[in-house]
């Protein structure tokens, strides 16, 4: 192979393990909440972007979610078909991209978010794709001027992208506020969503009930928005399915039995507003790590096989739940044991 192609082959390589690694750190971050702190990395630089076909892949591969799945298929082809109408010279239907996403934490607002900010950016919808996430702090001010100069940077960082605000309904607190900024946030924000429309995509979400306040707070607001996307609680069997490919995500599976002590866990989670969905199925997942750990250590830790360090067990969800249990509640994690229901 001629030196050239070797190292342009090796470049396009180096490009693919770097975006990898960058997504993995993204997604774990985004799990942790400080997404939007995140500097631009070599990854982010280097990996070529993802055919919309690789990144359809990802979100088929979601559990469940029939109805968003179906909701952002309408969407990019209904955005696919306007831009070829334009390019026929036919006029704009006034479109808008921006989106409205309601549901409870846990539901995977941030991960369809994401992909659907790469599916843009795949088709040329949006230049780069990426998704800066944000929420009441990141937008509002502490004193006059102060909100529309750091939701103007918020926005300029989501340049080419998708502004994700999380919580949006923080930004208008219920009852007369005269001191409250969060409504120049909104009114900055509408101005940004038209005025750089073919170059910045906001989503928009939160729990439903509140989300629905938020929409009406403002009179210009709610027509801004394409559409409203809602994400259902997961069923039970839905957070099975969740926990065994969080599992296998990360090479790990589950010895017998654990379907049915998973079922069993969830089942007697109580299932408030305050419930983490998958989130909470991370969370465990997560503690039985760490209680797989334990357990191994008592052992010859040098002498474990490939099987022992890849199986979770049922005594290791039991004892995480337990661990669970335990800890204050904060949002997306809900208690399983203590507030179960009879
Ligand atoms: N349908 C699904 N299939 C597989 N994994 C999922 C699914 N939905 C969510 N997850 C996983 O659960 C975790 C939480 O999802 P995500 O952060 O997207 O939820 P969210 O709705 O944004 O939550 P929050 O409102 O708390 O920010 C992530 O690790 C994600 O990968
Ligand atoms: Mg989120």
């Amino acid at each position: 192979m001629a030196p050239r192609e070797r190292l342009r082959k090796n470049i396009v390589k180096a490009g693919k393990l770097a975006g990898k690694t960058t997504k993995k750190v993204r997604q774990r971050a985004a799990d942790r909440g400080f997404d939007e702190k995140l500097p631009t990395t070599l990854g982010d630089k280097l990996a070529p972007p993802r055919s919309l076909e690789d990144v359809q892949a990802e979100l088929d591969s979601l559990v469940g979610l029939d109805s968003v799945k179906e909701q952002v298929a309408t969407q990019i082809a209904f955005l696919q078909v306007q831009d070829r109408r334009r390019e026929h010279g036919l006029d704009d239907i006034a479109t808008s991209r921006h989106l409205v996403f309601k549901g409870n934490p846990g539901t995977g607002k941030t991960t369809v978010a994401r992909l659907l900010a790469e599916m843009y950016g795949s088709i040329g919808l949006l230049e780069k794709g990426h998704l800066v996430e944000v929420d009441r702090a990141g937008l509002v001010g502490k004193y006059v001027g102060h909100t529309a100069s750091k939701t103007n940077k918020a926005a300029k960082r989501a340049h080419g992208g998708v502004l994700f605000i999380d919580e949006a309904y923080a930004l208008s607190p219920p009852g007369i506020q005269t001191n409250d900024f969060g409504a120049e946030a909104i009114e900055t924000l509408i101005k940004r969503m038209e005025d750089n429309r073919d170059k910045l995509v906001v989503v928009v979400a939160g729990y439903p009930r509140l989300m629905e306040k938020f929409l009406l707070s403002n009179p210009g607001l709610r027509s801004r928005f394409a559409r409203e996307i809602t994400f259902p609680d997961y069923s039970t069997s839905e957070l099975v399915q969740i926990t065994a490919k969080i599992a296998e995500d990360l090479d790990f599976h589950l010895a017998p039995g654990c379907e049915k002590a998973l079922e069993k866990i969830f089942r007697r989670a109580t299932r408030n507003e305050a419930f983490g969905n998958a989130r909470y199925a991370r969370n465990l997942f997560e503690q039985a790590l760490n209680r797989q750990a334990v357990r191994l250590s008592t052992g010859n830790v040098a002498g474990l096989d490939k099987n022992a360090v890849t199986e979770i067990t049922v005594a290791d969800l039991e004892a995480a739940v337990k661990v669970l249990d335990e800890r204050p509640q904060t949002k997306g994690d809900a208690p399983a044991g203590k507030l179960r229901r009879i």
